[in-house]
């Protein structure tokens, strides 16, 4: 009788293992998740992955020095800013983003930036000549990519064995996806292989104090490579957002063992690849001139930096019986609450019309002080009233109407200074412990009818 291959079922979502199949996934709640891969026989681990045993000993905690952990420069301002500084050695970074968005060009940008870093480039979707076309587009002086050695290999156990070999400064894997390895014996890009391909390169990581960036597609719904199970092994994920259809890539820090996670930075591609965006309110705020409605400017606070960009509101009459309500970037449960505030608690009857909001860029955000800028934003759709465009707006509302203070006003009121704002309206609540920059006046509201009453008398 034929040898039956046993197999388990994974979860493509969150890499949960079960013996049967099931419609929704016990762990994460998704429906339709679960995939069937074979049941791996346990081999002997290779030499490249074993641990090797006496190198370690538990230490005590004030004896470990980690002043000598000097990071790594990546030769970008905003690469170096989002890792908190520059990479960790021996730290796994995996960068998300849905393909065609720029996670080749940005890592190979890397070796061309810093030329003195021993990068091995290893590719298992583009051949060799195709990554010497794209960086020559990239290069800005000829002869940038010195130490950097480009390697075409999916066997992970093949790259490993190279990384050792040519010990260099910096390991970038260019995708999880097609990598694979010769303990599972799953097809590559399944789970169990996206799995034991990371896990192997974390040892190698750890043990090698070489920093590896690992590129990782996203599937349709935004999950990382699927199994959102990589979240959990690597150190700092780093994901890609963007339009692609608009030249604006958003770079956000979703988790990072090393730094903040609030983090975020701006690149425009260009003919030659990325270029960093160092001011990026400037290119969130509104081009047109004044005489729109529906528009107001958020002063949110991203990480450590201010960003000023634009809300965008269209209050129309609802065409069929319930009103529609949606939101790109907000969250949709957040823009129902304020609507309910404003019914509720300023008299605005808005369950007869259809509400759409917009955050300018293809921003996501989630500083509650976006609120006050919703709100103003809605109301002046909603009379077709433009506001004067030298305003912009940072503050929380509560559920009764009240506006709330947020964190770190004063620094958003310097910001909004810098960029030639005339006014800012912020809660009264707000402690605010220096005197305003010269050319910006502070107003202070305290709940939505005093807005209402200060924006549109
Ligand atoms: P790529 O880095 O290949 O995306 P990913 O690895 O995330 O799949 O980026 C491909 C896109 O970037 C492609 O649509 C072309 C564009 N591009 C530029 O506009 N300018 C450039 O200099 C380069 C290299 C790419
Ligand atoms: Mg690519």
């Amino acid at each position: 009788m034929a040898n039956k291959v046993k197999t388990v079922f994974f979860c493509s979502n969150c890499g949960n293992e079960s013996p049967k199949w099931l419609g929704r996934c016990p762990a994460c709640g998704e429906w339709n998740t679960m995939v069937e891969a074979p049941v791996e026989a346990k081999k002997p681990a290779g030499p490249s992955t074993k641990l090797r045993s006496g190198d370690r000993k538990p230490r005590k905690l004030k004896d470990i020095d980690y002043s000598s952990e000097a990071r790594i420069s990546l030769g970008s301002k905003e690469l170096d800013r989002l890792l908190g500084g520059g990479l960790v050695p021996g730290s796994l970074i995996l960068l998300g983003g849905e393909p065609g968005i720029g996670k080749s060009t940005l890592s190979l940008q890397i070796p061309l930036g810093c030329p003195s870093l021993r990068t091995l480039y290893v590719t298992g979707e583009e051949s060799e000549k195709q990554v010497k076309m794209r960086a020559e587009r990239l290069e800005q002086t000829p002869g940038s990519s010195g130490e950097c050695l480009i390697y075409c290999e999916t066997r992970i156990e093949d790259v490993l064995q190279q990384a050792e070999a040519l010990q260099p400064d910096l390991v970038i894997v260019d995708s999880v996806q097609t990598m694979y390895t010769d303990s599972a014996d799953s097809t590559p890009g399944s789970v169990s292989q996206i799995k034991e391909v990371a896990a192997a390169l974390l040892r190698y990581a750890k043990e090698s104090g070489v920093p590896v960036i690992l590129i990782g597609h996203i599937s349709k719904d935004g999950y990382i490579a699927g199994p959102k199970i990589l979240e959990h092994i690597v150190d700092v994920v780093l994901q890609f957002e963007g339009e692609n259809r608009g030249s604006y890539r958003i770079l956000r820090s979703i988790k990072n063992r090393f730094g903040s996670t609030s983090e975020l930075a701006v690149f425009e591609m260009t003919g030659k690849g990325l270029r960093e965006v160092e001011n990026p309110s400037e290119m969130l705020i509104p081009m047109h001139g004044e005489g729109l409605s529906g528009t107001a400017v958020a002063a949110m606070l991203d990480g450590t930096r201010p960003l000023l960009f634009e809300v965008q509101a269209l209050v129309s009459s609802a065409a069929y019986g319930t009103a529609q309500r949606s939101a790109t970037g907000f969250d949709a449960r957040r823009l129902n609450m304020l609507l309910a505030v404003l019914e509720k608690r300023a008299g605005f009857h808005l369950s007869a019309k259809d509400v759409f909001l917009n955050m300018a860029g293809g921003l996501k955000v989630s500083d509650p002080a976006c609120d006050l800028a919703v709100i103003a934003a809605v109301l002046s759709s909603n009379f077709d009233y433009a506001l004067p465009s030298d305003c912009c707006f940072a503050g929380e509302v509560g559920l009764s109407g009240e506006i709330r203070p947020v964190a770190q006003t004063d620094r958003r009121i310097g910001e909004a200074a810098r960029l030639g704002f005339k006014r800012i309206f912020v809660s009264s609540y707000s402690p605010l412990d220096a005197r305003p920059p010269a050319g910006i006046r502070v107003v202070k509201v305290s709940d939505v009818p005093e807005l209402v009453r200060a924006l549109f008398k």
